[in-house]
């Protein structure tokens, strides 16, 4: 057989499967109920609007919809999403806004734009995986920031960067999920934004604002984006389709200002030429439409019941000495269990009582987390939701017996 590996560069040979990818094969199996991935509930897709979409965006744009198109994307999309941002308090023009091929891209784009190998960039503690990846992806160090109910703590933070500044680092960005962070579900209050953007101003440093979540309300207001309190143009702002239309369309949308877009488009373009051009039409129109607020609304009607169900089943079957705060939005809940546990290792067990998480390690980029775990609420039916709580909990149980045993 041939020998290829020997030709991968470094940067390749360093790249590890994705830890949420392989769990999400293993619950391929119908039987298992899955709180692991962080899909939306397929029944929340409005596939029967969107049919009547496509039919009139072939019927009026078939053949600019089926060409390729610009890299920063479609102008009456961009001028949509820029009125939308106004709405949010972002000051954006479509000039500001790079359509990508999902979040993900807009985070690997931001990596190949700031990331040297060897460089330090600032997340939380824990983060998003998809994150952690694509930085790392750059041969980027990461280095944590830990999170409390309010989401990243300023003071560590502030701690961190002056500990760096006395070694001449400086760290590339700071990466937040300031609203139902995924995958702690917590929210960032607007005093702690403006630390941030404080912060941000004084050190001279850039913030990745990463916002899929932030329109899945279910009991707070509106919180304004880090965004809207930028007025130097140091935040790169994204969000995405993807929670609140169809993960599958793979779109999404970055603001950002100036010279910076520019170079972020340059670094798009040797990744996909164009977002799918075809989708971005079919957005469009139901934005037009005025068909997404009234869309998001019903999700987030299907959803509220679901994060209450898991919590209620939580409460009744879980052993005491757990921890969890109730999300007041997105699709998930973060759970710490009492000490003695490790959630990978229990992760085999739960398989063989046919439910499924992610493990607190995958979110940490320091090897912390071992007690935690994430579960979603979004994607099950409220039974599934219901019986897969009462196994996680007899699995929960059982581990915290055997750990007695062993004391
Ligand atoms: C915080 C965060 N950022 C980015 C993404 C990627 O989203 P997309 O489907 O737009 O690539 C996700 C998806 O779960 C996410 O949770």
């Amino acid at each position: 057989m041939a020998d290829i590996a020997r030709l991968y560069s470094d940067r390749a040979g360093k790249m590890r499967k994705s830890v949420i990818r392989e769990l999400l094969r293993v619950t391929q199996d119908p039987e298992i109920i899955s709180f692991a991935g962080g899909l939306p509930n397929p029944d929340s897709f409005p596939v029967e609007d969107l049919e009547g979409v496509i039919k009139d965006v072939m019927h009026n744009h078939g053949k600019t919809a089926l060409q390729y198109g610009t890299t920063q994307g479609l102008k009456e999309l961009r001028e949509a999403l820029a009125e939308r941002c106004h709405k949010d308090g972002i000051d954006a023009t479509a000039d500001d806004v790079i359509i990508t091929s999902g979040s993900q891209q807009a985070l690997d784009t931001v990596g190949k734009v700031f990331i040297n190998p060897g460089d330090i960039s600032l997340v939380g503690l824990p983060t998003y995986l998809g994150g952690i990846n694509a930085f790392r992806s750059y041969e980027g160090n990461l280095t944590g920031i830990p999170l409390d109910e309010e989401g990243m703590r300023m003071d560590v933070l502030e701690d961190t960067i002056k500990s760096l500044q006395k070694k001449d680092i400086v760290p590339k960005f700071i990466y937040v999920v300031p609203t139902f962070q995924n995958p702690a579900g917590v929210v960032m209050p607007e005093s702690r934004r403006k630390q941030l953007i404080d912060i941000a101003n004084q050190y001279d440093l850039v913030i990745v604002e990463d916002d899929p979540y932030g329109k899945l309300r279910y009991d707070i207001d509106h919180i304004k984006p880090i965004k809207a309190f930028d007025d130097e143009g140091r935040v790169i702002y994204m969000s995405t389709f993807s929670k609140i239309l169809s993960p599958g369309f793979r779109l999404a949308w970055t603001v950002s200002t100036g010279e910076l877009t520019r170079k972020m488009i340059i670094c798009k373009q040797a990744l996909d030429l164009c977002t799918n051009t075809f989708t971005q039409f079919i957005a469009t129109e139901f934005m037009r439409r005025g068909s997404l607020d009234l869309h998001i609304m019903k999700i987030c009607e299907m959803y509220k019941p679901k994060r209450d169900i898991m919590m209620k089943a939580m409460k009744e079957h879980f052993p005491d000495g757990y921890t969890c705060y109730k999300p007041k939005g997105g699709m998930f809940a973060w759970v710490t269990l009492p000490e003695g546990i490790d959630t990978e290792t229990m992760f085999l067990d739960a398989i063989k009582e046919k439910v499924a998480y992610v493990h607190g390690k995958a979110f940490h980029v320091d090897g912390g987390g071992e007690r935690s775990m994430r579960l979603n609420f979004s994607y099950s039916s409220n039974e599934q939701i219901e019986e897969g709580m009462k196994r996680l909990a007899s699995v929960v149980r059982h581990k915290l017996e055997k750990r007695e045993v062993v004391l």
